[in-house]
């Protein structure tokens, strides 16, 4: 399955309200994740209590282990149908989450649970201002398919584009809360920038980024 394919089988997916979840066929270089554990981490009110921004990072990378949780729980599959951990507007799936680690760019595939490649660069630094950005060993970049929000406005499209997002943002910190990770959902970032150095098409926009890592001794 190409990367344009994963797309289109997302936007099948809406129009059909059927995700197309049987294994699928990987890209050249796509990592496979292993299994995400669905039943780890700690009860939810306790990852409420514990959930906050953070903003001071270690460089120790994730395990491949805690990658596959973390993006399973940010927006993997967690039904028969396809659809996913967090809420997204008018059952058209519109976010695509990177993860821009030091091996380079990495699109998020949530029918093979794997990672497609998309950049072999390492990126991280130009996904934001702020000076702990380069540090962190993973950035969470979510991008919208514009062009998959037929019938509203340019406002409309980035308000529910980032409504979706904040939920899958969410997602992140409640699971980070819950495993010791640290993490800070970030607007802070000169999109057109890493519009570009994401190679994106016209029609996709970054809503947000968010910065995952452990926190600094
Ligand atoms: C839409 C949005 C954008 C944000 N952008 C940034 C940002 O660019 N940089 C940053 O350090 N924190 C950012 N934050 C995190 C907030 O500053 C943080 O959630 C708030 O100060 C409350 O702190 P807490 O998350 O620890 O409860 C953002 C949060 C949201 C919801």
């Amino acid at each position: 399955m190409t990367r344009r394919e994963v797309g289109v089988g997302m936007l099948a997916s809406a129009t059909l309200a059927v995700a197309p979840i049987a294994a699928t066929a990987q890209e050249p270089g796509s990592r496979p994740l292993p299994p995400p554990d669905k039943v780890g981490g700690m009860p939810l009110l306790a990852a409420l209590q514990l959930r906050h921004s953070t903003r001071e990072y270690s460089a120790q990378p994730l395990s491949a282990q805690t990658l596959s949780d973390l993006l399973w729980a940010a927006f993997g599959i967690n039904r028969p149908s396809g659809d996913r951990t967090a809420p997204y507007w008018r059952h058209v799936m519109v976010i695509d989450v990177y993860a821009a680690m030091s091996d380079g760019v990495w699109l998020y595939d949530p029918s093979a649970h794997a990672l497609v490649p998309h950049l072999p660069d390492d990126i991280r630094a130009q996904t934001g201002l702020q000076d702990f950005v380069a540090a962190a060993p993973l950035k969470l970049i979510y991008v919208a398919h514009g062009e998959r929000m037929t019938d509203i406005s340019p406002e409309e499209r980035r308000l529910y584009a980032s409504v979706d997002t904040g939920f899958i943002g969410q997602n992140v910190y409640l699971f980070c809360a819950s495993v010791g990770l640290a993490t800070v959902f970030r607007a802070a970032v000169d999109y057109p920038k890493l519009a570009r150095a994401m190679k994106l098409p016209a029609e996709q926009f970054v809503t947000f980024a968010q910065t995952v890592g452990y926190p600094r001794a």
